[in-house]
């Protein structure tokens, strides 16, 4: 077993970052038409960025004013900015770090999960990182109700994946003071739960 950040290290480095573009990229999809149809200009942070693929597509976006990526992997973010010179990276963990200015839109693709106490997490970014009216957006494919997941921790030898039901995320965003708290799935099949998406404005 080995912290998240160390095995998405590697991960940065023998290549296996691209099959996430590959496999997240449809629900991200869904996740950036909701948080951004209807707004005529947005910034955006991607919480747990990876190398930094959504950035790229986002700030393609002519109604992006500004895009920025958060890891705690330093090769992830490497790659990112080799990948990208136009865009804002930073290597920091994301309960540390705070954005010099609060943005509209907080997205994140399979990271929540990978803290101990994700509630900690969702308050930190609701109170120092969304603009008032602002959203955060999250899709994870680890949880509960997706038995097909459940045997991840093993397979990927993390330590740190923290198993909720959506009920419980859902609660994690109404405690942390979010409004209009809304959850559904993309990509269900079969076995598969597919993505939980859960969003709520500030
Ligand atoms: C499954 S990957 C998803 C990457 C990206 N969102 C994507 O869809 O391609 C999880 C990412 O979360 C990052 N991560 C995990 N724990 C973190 C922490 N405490 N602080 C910052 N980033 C973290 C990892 O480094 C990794 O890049």
């Amino acid at each position: 077993m080995d912290t998240p950040i160390n095995v998405f290290s590697e991960w940065a480095q023998n290549g296996k970052d691209e099959g996430m573009e590959k496999h997240h990229r449809d629900s991200v999809m869904n996740m950036l038409d909701f948080a951004c149809s209807g707004l005529s200009e947005y910034s955006l942070i991607d919480a747990g960025c990876g190398n930094g693929w959504v950035i790229r597509h986002t700030s393609n976006d002519d109604k992006c004013s500004r895009a920025i990526g958060v890891d705690g992997s330093s090769n992830m973010i490497t790659k990112a900015k080799r990948l990208d010179n136009k865009n804002q990276y930073y290597c920091e963990d994301l309960l540390n770090w705070i954005p010099s200015k609060k943005v509209d839109i907080v997205h994140s693709m399979e990271v929540f999960y990978y803290f101990e106490d994700p509630a900690l997490l969702i308050n930190h970014i609701t109170k120092n990182w969304i603009k008032k009216e602002g959203r955060l957006i999250m899709g994870i494919d680890f949880y509960y109700e997706n038995k097909a997941s459940h045997s991840w921790p093993q397979e990927c030898c993390i330590s740190i994946m923290k198993l909720h039901s959506e009920k419980e995320w859902k609660g994690f965003f109404e405690k942390a003071g979010l409004k209009n708290v809304k959850s559904w799935r993309n990509g269900q099949d079969k076995e598969w739960g597919g993505t939980l998406i859960v969003t709520g404005t500030n």
